[in-house]
């Protein structure tokens, strides 16, 4: 893309975010463009060892060594802060970098920060003026968003109290996927799908985010979010937005962030029994052996924090009025994979009923799989070719590598638009409200959290919640 010029400012500057991907996603995005990045954190590194470490990361991610060292040693800075102290140092650093490299006076500033230091960060950002500059000025704010309703809300109060919501970029990149991204237009170019996509047609809708990685060296984190926090509240919900939403006016990040918290609005409160809860025990995936929750690193061995959650809900309008969406994530599960599976009604009547004896299975199944094996399928009802009547399900296919070929990383989208100024694939903040409005209960009110082993599909309770007792994804 073609760049403003532009510093971008990471504070978390020698974090694992940002070596892994926010400096290859830039780089892919801006690497022969105007953009300087200037690396912020406490520890004691000057520019050259940041540059060398910066030139490491990109290299990892696929860079040519000479190419990564170049580019770092011209486009990377690096500014030591105190982790108390006030930004003033900072911003006049900032001021040196813009003028030297001629960055116009645009800024991204990007919080890759610990999330329980983010109120903090803003209000010294504030504080030393830096909520404002000569040219634009860009926040981005890592998830986790709060850790229930009242703390997002605070984060939301501290925010504006500096700085205007269009400046503000909250990451969800699981919007940033070129499958997730996909699911409006392949929603509304599609009119064969929406003229279906409603009760009258639908029977449910699942969601399924199944991760076979577990929490080892998250555990102090993951103490804090839990499953509800770290997933559901943000990618779940996010993803059920969009598969849920009405067509929006226009395509731009006002009107499609309407649409989707009209949807969040609709929602009805969410009551525990539609809610199963569980934590992986020891187990094996993908042939290797996992401990159990309670023995990670940073886990309280008494814990009670779920790594797994089946959701019902209920959406309370025109559309969708009586249709499950059911939404269902897991760590350690058996392999990766997100699916949307949406069951379409039977037809009313089955008209070959008298020459064979498999009507009662004749749901089409529209899979929209959304990563690692981008793409989708429709499942349909065929006759086997032949004298006798037989109904045979097939499916027709589309994969978006074979199409395609590569497709870019989430963090690549989502960096070129926070320099576009779009801030469509952003949540806004009465977005995140609302979705934390849904779960904080769940959260408050201390559900059972049943026990499933690593390398299972999640505690069979989950069952329960659907009518045959069976999950159209995974297992
Ligand atoms: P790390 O712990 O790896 O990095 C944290 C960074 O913050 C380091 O650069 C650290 O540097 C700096 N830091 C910590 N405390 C302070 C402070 N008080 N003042 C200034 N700098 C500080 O975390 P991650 O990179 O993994 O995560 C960063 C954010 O990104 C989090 O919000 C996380 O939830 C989010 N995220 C991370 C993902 C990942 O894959 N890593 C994926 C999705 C989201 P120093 O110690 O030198 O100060
Ligand atoms: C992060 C969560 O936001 O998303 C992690 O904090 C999770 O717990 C990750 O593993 C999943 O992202 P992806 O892109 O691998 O599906």
């Amino acid at each position: 893309m073609i760049a403003e010029p532009h510093l971008f400012v990471v504070l978390g500057g020698t974090g694992d975010l940002t070596m892994r991907k926010l400096l290859p996603a830039l780089y892919a995005v801006v690497s022969g463009g105007p953009c300087h990045v200037l690396g912020v954190a406490s520890s004691d590194v000057g520019d050259d060892a940041y540059r060398s470490a910066a030139a490491q990361a990109l290299t990892a991610s696929g860079v040519p060594t000479d190419e990564a060292a170049i580019w770092a040693q011209r486009n990377v800075s690096y500014e030591r802060i105190d982790r108390t102290g006030e930004l003033h140092d900072l911003a006049a650093r900032i001021n040196a970098v813009d003028a030297e490299h001629k960055a116009g006076g645009n800024r991204v500033i990007y919080l890759a920060l610990p999330p329980a230091i983010f109120a903090d960060t803003i209000e010294r950002l504030g504080r030393a003026g830096l909520a404002q500059g000569p040219g634009w000025t860009r926040v981005v704010v890592e998830k986790p968003f709060g850790d229930h309703l009242e703390s997002a809300r605070s984060l939301n109060d501290t925010l504006h109290r500096y700085f205007a919501e269009h400046q503000i970029y909250r990451i969800d990149h699981y919007l940033g996927k070129e499958s997730v991204q996909n699911l409006l237009v392949f929603r509304f170019t599609n009119p064969i799908f929406e003229a279906s996509w409603n009760r009258d047609r639908v029977e449910r809708v699942e969601i399924t985010v199944a991760e076979s990685l577990d929490v080892a060296g998250r555990g102090a984190y993951y103490e804090m979010t839990g499953v509800l926090g770290d997933m559901v509240q943000s990618h779940l919900t996010q993803v059920l937005t969009l598969i849920a939403m009405e067509a929006p006016a226009t395509y731009s990040a006002d009107a499609v962030r309407d649409e989707k918290v009209k949807v969040l609005r609709s929602i009805r409160e969410i009551p525990s029994e539609a809610v199963v809860l569980g934590q992986y025990s020891a187990g094996t995936v993908d042939g290797l052996a996992v401990p159990a929750y309670r023995d990670v690193p940073g886990v309280d061995p008494g814990s009670s924090t779920p790594t797994f959650a089946a959701v019902r809900v209920w959406i309370d309008n025109w559309r969708w009025q009586g249709v499950p969406f059911l939404l269902r994530t897991g760590k350690a599960m058996p392999h990766r994979m997100t699916e949307v599976a949406v069951l379409f009604r039977r037809p009313p009547v089955c008209l070959f009923h008298s020459v064979v004896d498999a009507c009662i299975d004749t749901n089409d199944i529209l899979r929209l799989a959304l990563q690692p094996d981008e793409g989708f399928s429709l499942e349909v009802d065929v006759k086997e070719p032949g004298h006798s009547t037989l109904l045979r399900p097939v499916q027709l296919h589309f994969s978006y590598a074979e199409a395609f070929g590569r497709i870019p990383d989430a963090y690549e989208t989502l960096l070129a638009d926070v320099l576009e100024g779009d801030q469509t694939l952003f949540v806004r903040a009465d977005e995140t409200e609302e979705a934390w409005r849904l779960y904080t209960p769940l959260i408050e009110a201390a559900l059972a959290v049943h026990q499933y082993p690593a390398g299972t599909w999640g505690p069979t309770e989950s069952t329960s919640l659907i009518p045959e007792g069976r999950w159209l994804s995974g297992g």
